[in-house]
């Protein structure tokens, strides 16, 4: 299995996905503040992945802390914790991870626990989020893999692999089912301007399994789906709002009107920790503006005239209108996405 991120005595090691595909290296974080930068600078990236990283930073910060009580900790864990929900704004999996440690924090502190027994069951809850995100990412793997054509075309924007989770992936979890259950797929993988996470990222991943891949440009899939080469598309997603509306690496929105024209299934796979229940709508999500550099040059190299305006949005909203399919752990969601999703948030309480 690709190793995105593993905790060791030295700290959190991640494969460094700045270098892929040329370069395969890690890169070990042993402070909470280190986790942060490798979250911002995108050695790892993707949602399941950035929200199992902070985890892994909120018990590195209790590790190092020298507090003697969880009462002497608090104001550290509350700097950690807001140092790591810093880092990116979009996938909601980074808040929740935040949320749920503190909610065991403070549940621990309530109870008079130890310093020792706080850095121990903090450490436990990452291991734990870390296996439940795998096992989740299989789940919803099977579930998706039985809604692929049993052959033919898939195409996928952006990487949502194992690269982007703790193992196995969401979207191409779906797609890596469908191969073990024997489909023939030959997977489409947009490369994903501006960070090329399709070209570098899923082309790598996916390869490395035997499983066909071309990558194109992004401007190239309504031309494949008009040739009939793609029979259905999946995607991850960095946050689901209650109606449905999902958030996913910019470009995502594209693909979802070229799939409705053209009558392709367009599904979108996520564990339920990308779902927001608290956002009612795709509007109220908040899309990360990056660095301009990241459009104006490559490989160190300017594309583009000094002076020239740039926009960098890493995301976009696509609207449920779009969605054939919310594929989850819990099960596979069909429209109206608003009573769906809450049933099925109800039906896990
Ligand atoms: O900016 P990134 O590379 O973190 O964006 C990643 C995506 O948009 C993924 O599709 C999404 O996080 C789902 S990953 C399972």
């Amino acid at each position: 299995m690709i190793p995105t991120l593993s905790w060791t005595p030295e700290g959190v090691r991640f494969i460094d996905q700045t270098r892929l595909p040329l370069e395969e290296s890690y890169v070990v974080a042993t402070t909470y503040e280190q986790v942060a930068d490798v979250i911002v600078t995108m050695v790892v990236r993707g949602a399941p992945a950035i929200g199992v990283s902070a985890a892994y930073g909120v018990a590195l910060g209790a590790q190092h802390s020298e507090s003697e009580s969880a009462e002497r900790f608090a104001p550290e864990f509350d700097k950690i914790c807001a140092r790591l929900a810093g880092t990116r704004p979009t996938a909601v999996n980074l808040f929740w991870a935040i949320d749920r440690m503190k909610k065991l924090f403070a549940d621990l502190r309530s109870k008079g626990a130890s310093m020792a027994e706080v850095k121990e069951r903090i450490l436990a809850e990452a291991h734990a989020m870390y296996d439940e995100d795998i096992a989740a990412c299989k789940t919803m793997g099977a579930f998706g893999g039985a809604l692929l054509p049993d052959e033919g075309g898939v195409l996928t924007h952006c990487n949502a692999g194992a690269l982007a989770t703790c193992g196995y992936g969401t979207a191409l979890g779906v797609i890596r089912s469908a191969v073990e259950q024997g489909k023939q797929i030959h997977v489409y993988a947009d490369e994903t301007r501006p960070f090329l996470q399709g070209a570098r990222l899923t082309a790598w991943e996916l390869t490395a399994d035997g499983i066909p891949t071309t990558v194109i440009c992004d401007n190239m899939a309504a031309s494949l789906m008009r040739a009939g080469k793609i029979k259905a598309v999946v995607v991850g997603a960095d946050r689901i709002a209650a109606n449905g509306d999902f958030a996913n690496k910019i470009g995502t929105y594209n693909v979802a009107i070229l799939a409705k024209e053209h009558g392709i299934p367009f599904y979108c796979a996520a564990p339920w920790s990308t779902i927001d229940m608290e956002t009612s709508t795709g509007d109220a999500i908040p899309i990360e503006e990056r660095n301009q550099v990241e459009v104006t040059h490559h490989g160190g190299k300017q594309l583009t005239p000094h002076g020239v305006g740039i926009c960098n949005p890493a995301f976009d909203v696509t609207p449920a209108k779009y969605v054939s399919a919310i594929i989850t752990e819990r099960g596979v969601l069909r429209a109206p996405y608003a009573e769906s999703l809450r049933e099925m948030e109800m039906a896990a309480q």
